[in-house]
């Protein structure tokens, strides 16, 4: 069987990495891997590479940056060709990003059945541009391998055929499982000066928060209130980095701005960190497996089960709502969850198993 995957931005790379590693381990099954280039940045995609061991893209198709029209058009126009050239017997995209969809409806439309890891998670707002991607991905997909019960629910009433939905778990607890032991290496800590003492950790980057200067504002009040208290690490994406122009940092001494981190040094930040505060959808589900209290700083999620049986807790954006959650969890024990069935490093072993299996 030849499947050909697809990464893209960040948080992709922790999710192909395993399916990468078990298609290594596995006979009768080939993979290529294709970039589409949607995320370039050393820090943001080469360091995962290497850091991951995931085997070189046999095509990188260097999109870039640009408009969610732009963006989306132009990997659809240069993923169409590779397609013609490699004739897969499925197309792998997992996740919700713009390069999720851009291959998933390419591939349909010449005839390539698509599989989708991370498929049925939904936030119910449709102004997010992701929830749009999960939609219209699940709508076309062959393969729908879930991470979380939530999914399967949101499939059925959407009418999705039983046929098409697997429960398998979290692909991405897979990497962060495989990788605990290097992790705890990193000298992040070290470096940070911040060995064997509290700290918190901040990340920030949903067009949402950051490019609504008044929610961004309204952000800036309650970390600046909670840096007096803790101090945070706040690695920033670089969609943040101009944002933050408008946060008065002198005035927060103990919050400490770092460029983007590696994978290695991220999770090593997260698992000792007495508190997160996030509006990533990944850190609810790292944090949950870590057994560390997360503020997510959104209206919603569509990681349900991280609230439910893990220690996230959905604070929204109002500052004083936050800065309450957050000396509570300053102050409080330590945050006690469960971890989610089938969060448990086989996640990609499942969907191999399925999508290897001989009636397909
Ligand atoms: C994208 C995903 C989002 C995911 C996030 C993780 C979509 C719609 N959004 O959002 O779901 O949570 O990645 O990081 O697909 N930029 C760089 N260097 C890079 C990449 C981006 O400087 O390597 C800058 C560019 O100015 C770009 C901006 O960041 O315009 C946003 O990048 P983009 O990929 O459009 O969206 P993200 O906010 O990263």
């Amino acid at each position: 069987m030849k499947l050909l995957a697809v990464v893209g931005a960040r948080p992709n790379f922790m999710k192909i990495a395993p399916l990468m590693w078990e298609i290594e381990r596995r006979s009768g099954v080939e993979a290529l891997l294709v970039h589409t280039g949607q995320h370039y940045d050393q820090q943001m995609s080469q360091l995962f590479f290497d850091e991951l061991r995931i085997p070189r893209p046999d095509a990188n198709l260097e999109v870039g940056s640009g408009s969610h029209a732009v963006q989306t058009a132009e990997v659809m126009k240069r993923f169409e060709p590779v397609l013609l050239d490699e004739r897969p017997d499925a197309v792998v995209v997992v996740g919700d990003v713009n390069s999720t969809i851009a291959c998933a409806l390419t591939a349909v439309k010449l005839g390539v059945p698509v599989a989708h890891i991370e498929a049925g998670l939904r936030s119910f707002d449709r102004a997010m541009p992701e929830e749009i991607n999960r939609i219209l991905t699940d709508a076309i997909s062959r393969w729908l391998f879930v991470s979380e019960p939530s999914g399967l629910e949101n499939l059925r009433r959407e009418g999705v055929a039983e046929e098409r939905m697997f429960f398998v778990g979290n692909l991405m607890i897979d990497t962060l499982l495989a990788c605990r032991e290097r992790s705890e290496h990193s000298d992040v800590l070290r470096q940070l000066e911040l060995e064997g003492q509290p700290y918190g950790v901040l990340t920030l980057h949903r067009p949402s928060n950051v490019d609504d200067s008044a929610v961004f504002q309204a952000l800036a009040r309650a970390v600046g209130r909670l840096q007096s208290e803790l101090p945070i690490v706040f690695p920033v994406h670089p969609r943040t980095r101009q944002a933050l122009a408008g946060w008065n940092l002198a005035q927060m001494p103990h919050l400490r701005l770092t460029d983007p981190l590696g994978y290695l040094d991220f999770m090593k930040l997260l698992a000792h960190a007495r508190l997160v505060l996030t509006d990533s959808g990944g850190i609810q589900e790292e944090t949950t497996v870590l057994g560390v209290p997360c503020l997510t700083l959104r209206a919603n999620t569509e990681r349900p089960s991280t609230v439910s049986e893990g220690t996230n807790c959905l604070v929204g954006m109002n500052p004083e709502r936050i800065i309450e959650a957050g000396l509570a969890a300053i102050a409080g024990e330590p945050a006690v969850g469960r971890v989610p069935q089938f969060w448990d490093g086989s996640a990609a072993a499942r969907v191999l198993d399925i999508l290897t299996a001989k009636e397909h």
